[in-house]
């Protein structure tokens, strides 16, 4: 039996993941499925979570992999593109919201995800859901491009760390979701590339989150096989 854990299924890329991973053609037995909050659709045989990553005094969740997995598939989705503005004027405390939803909270899932399928003899593959952000500046997310790039780091920490680990970082490139939607309302005083942004929505140049969820399955159906 494998096992997959998934954050963010509520909206955008998580809902169109939810949709495919609920299907009966991936072997798969156990699935796990975090949201903020509730789904407007779940499935019986499946184990829903209500957690907000962002929460100051951690998750407490359990999650209590099945002990008969050989593969534990963890994909961290969830994210926030907030707070947005520059980075002279972003007091450090407003970054913090943004570590934990982006970095901390989903570390301290793998971290016990890492221990479970340890005692278990399992693996664990961690698909991160990452961005161009981790890698080059966009001015005006200072916030998002710290945690999203403290996120790639902690989780090729925990698998340098554990030869059960694997990491595979994923950058879908943008998507037609909630958060470029929000994108496009920033002003260009706060956002000074905000043109780009609305200008990949009016040439048509977003990609659905559905095709991405679709790349995303196809990864974790080589990876269960
Ligand atoms: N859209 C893009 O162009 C783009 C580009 C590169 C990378 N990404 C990455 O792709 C992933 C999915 O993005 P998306 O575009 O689908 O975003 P989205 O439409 O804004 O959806 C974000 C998801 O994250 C959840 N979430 C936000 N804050 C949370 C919290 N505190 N606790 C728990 N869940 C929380 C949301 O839940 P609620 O419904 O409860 O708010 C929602 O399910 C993110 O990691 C993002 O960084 C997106």
């Amino acid at each position: 039996m494998n096992s997959i854990i998934l954050t963010g299924a509520s909206r955008g890329l998580g809902h169109e993941l939810h949709k495919l991973l609920v299907l009966d053609d991936l072997p798969l037995g156990q699935r796990v499925f975090i949201s903020r909050r509730p789904l407007a659709e779940t499935h019986v045989n499946h184990r829903y979570i209500q957690a907000d990553l962002g929460r100051k005094d951690g998750l407490n969740t359990s999650l209590d992999i099945a002990p008969d997995s050989k593969v534990v598939v963890f994909i961290n989705n969830a994210g926030t593109i907030e707070p947005i503005g520059k980075a002279v004027d972003m007091p450090t405390l407003n970054i913090e919201n943004a570590l934990r939803v982006n970095c901390l909270g989903p570390l301290s899932l793998a971290q016990q995800l890492a221990v479970e399928t340890r005692e278990i003899g399992a693996r664990l593959f961690i698909l991160n859901v990452s961005s161009g952000a981790a890698r080059r500046p966009i001015k005006g997310w200072m916030a998002y491009c710290v945690s999203k790039a403290a996120a790639v780091m902690a989780f090729d920490v925990l698998a340098a760390e554990n030869d059960h680990v694997e990491v595979q970082h994923f950058d879908p490139g943008v998507m037609d979701t909630d958060m470029q939607n929000h994108i496009r309302q920033q002003t260009a005083d706060v956002m000074p590339d905000v043109e780009l942004f609305r200008g990949f929505k009016t040439d048509q140049a977003l990609k659905s989150p559905r095709e991405v969820a679709e790349e995303i399955v196809s990864i974790v159906r080589d990876v269960i096989r």
